[in-house]
């Protein structure tokens, strides 16, 4: 079936068509047409998403990217066969939208677009959740074609359970064990800001553009090649800090020496839960700038050092939590979704955590973020799930805070 999807939660507008057959676990999908738009220009001069502005540009682009993706799959003819009260078969045979997490006024502007689509063409829509969307993202398999589309075929592999997802975006940072495939009980969570919002914010505080965390994430791996050509060359280590709870700075002036090194907590690295806490780590790093003089007196060495440090420090308390979860629920699959799954540190040192032991899976970089690929996938195999039945149109709602 075909099966049209839509993502609006946050600040990328996308819509995807794929043809999908098969089963929850045996699922297979070809990509037929996919467009998007990333507001981040937009954002720039906020210092973050501004919720009325994404909110807005989604109202704009929706339609735009709908006509691309119907010329894409070469479905628009249909489409302009289509009269109310014409007996003429509906273009899509699904329509898959998410529903939440996210910010409700965006979510608001993709469900209203996608419920009139149903309307008009008298088809099921099923709202779906954003976070299984980014579990499902480790699926997708995607290469852009000579005209700059993207295109691709792939299937849900034979997965083994009980499986663990590590959800890291802008608004969550989870851990999920399903002990049955689509099942999902969250084990835990940050108890304050997600991963990728405090690197956000700490971008901010070195004056680093918004989205900070690819820009936190080069000032570290600048900050890592360095360390490795100056301990190569002079045999001195990279001071890393104790894992103590102190914020400390050490610069100095001997030029044969590695001059400026850093050390931030790691909270709740050692708590007796699966919970994280990004807070206490974003505000070392404020005191840390405070007590150097303020940003002004950074030099582009110094924020460096701090990007690579605090992003240690995010990653290890990751990880960490992450062993304890397998070992602990004797997991034999892990994925890893979100924004934050695009960071190649927390890649390499997943891989290196899990090597052969269990299946670990990771969605391609361009697919970690938001888009409407993830969510037709998840719709599918929800509809699926759900023995094709979806619920009435008019109880399909926003809801911002749902947790899968
Ligand atoms: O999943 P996503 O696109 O949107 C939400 O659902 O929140 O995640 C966005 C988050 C942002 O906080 C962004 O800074 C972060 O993902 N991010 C990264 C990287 N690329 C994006 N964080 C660390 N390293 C990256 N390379
Ligand atoms: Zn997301």
């Amino acid at each position: 079936m075909k099966i049209l999807s839509i993502e609006t939660s946050c600040d990328d507008t996308g819509v995807t068509i794929m043809e999908a057959t098969g089963g929850m676990t045996n699922a297979s999908f070809k990509l037929l047409a996919d467009a998007s738009n990333s507001q981040i220009k937009a954002h720039i001069p906020y210092g973050g998403v501004y919720p009325a502005l994404a909110k807005r540009e989604h109202a704009k682009n929706l339609p735009i990217l709908l006509e691309q993706v119907l010329k894409q799959a070469k479905i628009s003819d249909h489409v302009a066969a289509w009269r109310p009260g014409r007996q003429v078969k509906p273009p899509v045979d699904l329509i898959a939208v998410t529903y939440g997490p996210g910010l409700e006024m965006c979510l608001w502007e993709g469900i209203t677009f996608a419920k009139n689509l149903a309307e008009k063409w008298n088809v099921p829509l099923m709202p779906t959740d954003h976070m299984e969307g980014h579990i499902m993202s480790s699926f997708g398999k995607v290469k852009k074609n000579k005209k700059g589309e993207r295109k691709g075929t792939f299937k849900i592999p034979a997965l083994k359970t009980p499986l663990l997802s590590l959800l890291v975006s802008g608004g969550h940072t989870q851990l999920i064990v399903s002990k049955k495939w689509m099942e999902y009980e969250i084990i835990g969570e940050t108890l304050d800001d997600a991963v990728g919002e405090a690197y956000d914010k700490v971008a901010r505080m070195l004056g680093l553009p918004y989205p900070g965390g690819p820009e936190i994430s080069k000032f570290a791996d600048m900050a890592r090649e360095q360390a490795t050509k100056k301990q190569f060359s002079r045999g001195v280590s990279q001071a890393d800090g104790p894992r103590g709870s102190a914020t400390r700075a050490r610069v100095d002036s001997d030029p044969g020496k590695i001059s400026f090194s850093v050390a931030l907590p790691r909270p709740m690295l050692h708590s007796k839960n699966f919970n994280f806490s990004y807070s206490g780590l974003k505000t070392a790093v404020l005191y840390l700038i405070r007590d150097l003089g303020g940003l002004e007196k950074l030099t582009t060495e110094m924020k460096q050092a701090i990007a690579l440090e605090f992003e240690n420090a995010a990653i290890e308390c990751l990880i960490y939590k992450t062993a304890k979860a397998i070992e602990q629920y004797k997991i034999k699959t892990l994925i890893v979704g979100g924004g934050v799954s695009c960071n190649e540190h927390l890649r390499k040192e997943m891989k290196k955590l899990i090597g052969k032991k269990i299946t670990l899976l990771m969605p391609q970089k361009e697919l970690t973020g938001d888009n409407s690929l993830m969510i037709g996938i998840a719709g599918y195999l929800e509809y699926i799930k759900n023995k094709k039945k979806v619920p009435p149109l008019h109880s399909i709602k926003a809801d911002g805070n749902v947790k899968l």
